[in-house]
């Protein structure tokens, strides 16, 4: 069914309203699309042509859409796929802020829906175990600055998923979405809790919104074996690198009893795959 434009901009009044962000942000521009190649891809050609921040593209399916690693991402009508546009004022090595701050957004604002979803470092966004949907950064960098970065967002609603996926519509027929009834209203509480993540760290910085993203980390506490040694995931850097504390045994010196010792290591995405619960 086609993304219907009016319902949108209603849905969108209404998660402002509930969300407590009335007046806050400037508009969006949307653009919507029945089939695109990648909604990350078309709104880089906007911004080419002269679009602004908070430029948001959607369409109802993707023939190439992108996932992280490279990876293709699943598109088939029935998903959310929508990208934003943002101008930040951050260095290229703080790229992951921009991951991590709307990967919390979103999550919050599904929360407040009554959708507890949590995160999965450090992009996913995670329902009952599963893979409920995934962000995409992509930056463009003039001297070691981020001049415009562009936030894509797939989310499985009525769309056919994956053994380790999650639908949210079929969630939602059996348990409480507070109102979460349509694509249009997924889309608006994504777009506005994206937007209300990437706000939040502006205006606390990255360590503030980081304790809020580690409330919601899947993996907190969780065991990992790391080169054959196991250690504990114990947090997230500001530049998105997970933090585990692998316990060493040494021996101090002759004669001394081994001794257990903890060695903080810091591991960047994509080098340890932490699974899904199912
Ligand atoms: C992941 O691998 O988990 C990230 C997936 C991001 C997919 C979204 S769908 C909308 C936007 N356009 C793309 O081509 N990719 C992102």
């Amino acid at each position: 069914m086609a993304f219907n434009q009016q319902q949108f901009e209603k849905a969108l009044q209404e998660v402002k309203s509930k969300l407590s962000l009335e007046g806050k942000f400037s508009e969006i521009s949307l653009h919507t699309f029945p089939t695109l190649p990648s909604t990350n891809q078309k709104l880089w050609d906007l911004l080419k042509e002269g679009a602004k921040e908070l430029t948001v593209v959607i369409a109802e399916q993707q023939t190439a859409g992108k996932g992280q690693w490279g990876r293709q991402w699943q598109s088939a009508s029935g998903g959310l796929y929508l990208s934003v546009a943002l101008a930040p004022n951050l260095q290229a090595s703080e790229a992951a802020q921009l991951t991590l701050c709307s990967a919390w957004g979103i999550a919050q604002a599904l929360r407040v829906y009554g959708i507890p979803v949590f995160l999965k470092w450090p992009n996913d966004l995670i329902l009952l175990g599963r893979k409920l949907g995934g962000i995409l950064t992509e930056t463009r960098v003039q001297q070691g600055q981020i001049t415009k970065a562009v936030v894509g967002v797939g989310i499985n609603w009525s769309n056919s998923v994956p053994e380790t996926g999650i639908s949210l519509q079929s969630f939602c027929e059996e348990e409480l979405c507070l109102g979460v009834t349509s694509l249009e209203n997924l889309a608006a509480i994504v777009i506005q809790g994206l937007n209300c993540g990437y706000q939040r760290s502006l205006d606390q910085g990255i360590q503030i919104l980081l304790q809020s993203y580690l409330e919601l980390l899947d993996s907190l506490g969780r065991q990992v074996i790391v080169d054959g040694n196991p250690g504990i995931i114990t947090g997230v850097t500001p530049t998105g690198e997970l933090r585990v504390n692998l316990s060493a045994k040494e021996v101090a010196f002759a004669g001394d009893p081994e001794q257990a010792s903890v060695r903080e290591i810091c591991l960047k995405p994509g080098t340890i795959g932490l699974g899904y619960a199912r």
